[in-house]
């Protein structure tokens, strides 16, 4: 079968449990070279996986005319720099969010994606989350107006306002929003025309709304300082004429309208818990949370705080001491380690690419323009915090 040689440039925590444990999986998927500067990470990557080459040069990986396309997955102050490098050298190009840091950095972005025949992949994934996937296909058939309502609890905040972090002053609703501004206009196909975002001024806890020209609606709460990872990261519902959706954490999918009632339960990615997910449904997947957010349990206990794990619908539980086993088996390890996800879409979108390159076929990932739209979103809805109003958006794209 022929294969698709990918290269990586930066292959750290995002990386390690994701796209490489991805691409080493994939049948037509062949991991020519990783490009990587810390020695531990290619250590544990050469123990791991079957790699053509290591090396500390990205440029390596760029002058190799054996690789189809170039994995870019170092933080985004480097991104425009190794995006256009790449494209200019004729590859294929995926890169992690955000696209970019500044305005000027996406628009030569998008001027090395019109001067080469290589496609450029941003990994917004969630335009490939099969729960999405299903309502979106439902909810395109519906006349607009649609009306979304997106809750996300952003986590690793604390730990990202730390002035030693990368990520120390840099806007969440620009590195870790960009997925939803992506996700709006994936689902609307168009910018909105005005956007508004409401929060106070020392937190990034805030409410947004995206408006469309026919009426449509995005609005998100989006959480950082508040919240708690026992309840499911991310909440979505959808609404059109005689249609309403719900996609709780992408796995458990509500459908409702004209055509009846429909639930759908998605397992989680990688294979893991997919078989208990199917058997005992959302139960399951709650409980298992619930358990894995609450290392501390014994601690709480102690101080006389009563923990009832949830109970919902199964009221034998038949998994309750498969999951304390589990429990057991996994509080130790780490998320890179591919211990527990729900599907985010990320492997779908990324062998996406991957195959388009291999059938020469248009991709539908977000292209530069795309990241360039969801940049621009986020940073009008900062300027619209500041001003207290919601700001007129004016696309370029
Ligand atoms: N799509 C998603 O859901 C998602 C989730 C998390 C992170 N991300 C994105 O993934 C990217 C990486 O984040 P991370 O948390 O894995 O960062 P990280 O710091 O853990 O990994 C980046 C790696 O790049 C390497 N690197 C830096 N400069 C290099 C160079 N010149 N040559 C080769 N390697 C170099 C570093 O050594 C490091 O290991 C970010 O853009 C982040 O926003 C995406």
């Amino acid at each position: 079968m022929k294969k698709v040689n990918i290269g990586f440039i930066g292959a750290g925590s995002f990386i390690s449990c994701t796209h490489l444990p991805t691409a080493a999986a994939t049948g037509y998927i062949n991991i020519a070279a990783i490009a990587e500067l810390d020695d531990s990470i290619i250590d544990r990557h050469k123990s791991r996986y079957d790699v053509g080459y290591f090396t500390k040069d990205y440029k390596d990986i760029l002058k190799d005319p054996a690789i189809d396309i170039v994995v870019i997955g170092t933080k985004q102050d480097m991104h425009a720099k190794l995006i256009i490098e790449a494209l200019d050298a004729g590859k294929w190009v995926w890169c992690e969010k955000p696209m970019c840091e500044t305005d000027e950095e996406a628009l030569a972005i998008i001027a090395a994606e019109e001067r080469n025949p290589g496609r450029l992949a941003i990994g917004f994934n969630r335009r490939f989350a099969p729960g999405y996937t299903l309502v979106l296909e439902e909810l395109s058939k519906r006349p607009r107006p649609w009306f979304v309502t997106y809750r996300v609890q952003m986590d690793n905040f604390d730990k990202k306002r730390n002035a030693q972090s990368f990520y120390f002053k840099r806007p969440a609703m620009v590195y870790e929003g960009c997925h939803f501004m992506d996700l709006a206009s994936f689902i609307f196909k168009e910018a909105p025309r005005r956007v508004y975002m409401s929060g106070a001024e020392n937190a990034e806890n805030d409410c947004i709304i995206l408006e469309y020209k026919d009426g449509s609606r995005f609005q998100l709460l989006s959480t950082n300082t508040a919240g708690n990872g026992g309840l499911g990261k991310e909440f979505a519902e959808f609404f059109a004429a005689n249609f309403a959706a719900q996609v709780d954490d992408f796995t458990d999918v509500k459908l409702r309208g004209d055509y009846g009632v429909y639930d759908k339960i998605i397992p989680p990615a990688w294979g893991v818990f997919n078989e208990e997910t199917l058997q005992y449904g959302y139960d399951f997947v709650e409980s298992l949370r619930s358990t894995l957010a609450q290392p501390e349990k014994e601690l709480l206990q102690a101080r006389g705080l009563s923990l009832e794990k949830v109970v919902r619908g199964h009221s034998e539980r038949p998994y309750e001491a498969q999951i304390d086993a589990i429990y057991e088996k996994l509080k130790d390890r780490h998320w890179t380690e591919r211990v527990f996800q729900v599907d985010k879409g990320w492997e779908k979108a990324f062998q996406h690419f991957a195959r388009a390159f291999l059938e020469q076929t248009e991709p539908y990932n977000a292209d530069g323009r795309a990241g360039k739209l969801a940049n621009d979103i986020a940073y009008a809805l900062l300027e619209s915090k500041k001003q207290r109003m919601p700001v007129e958006f004016n696309s370029s794209i």
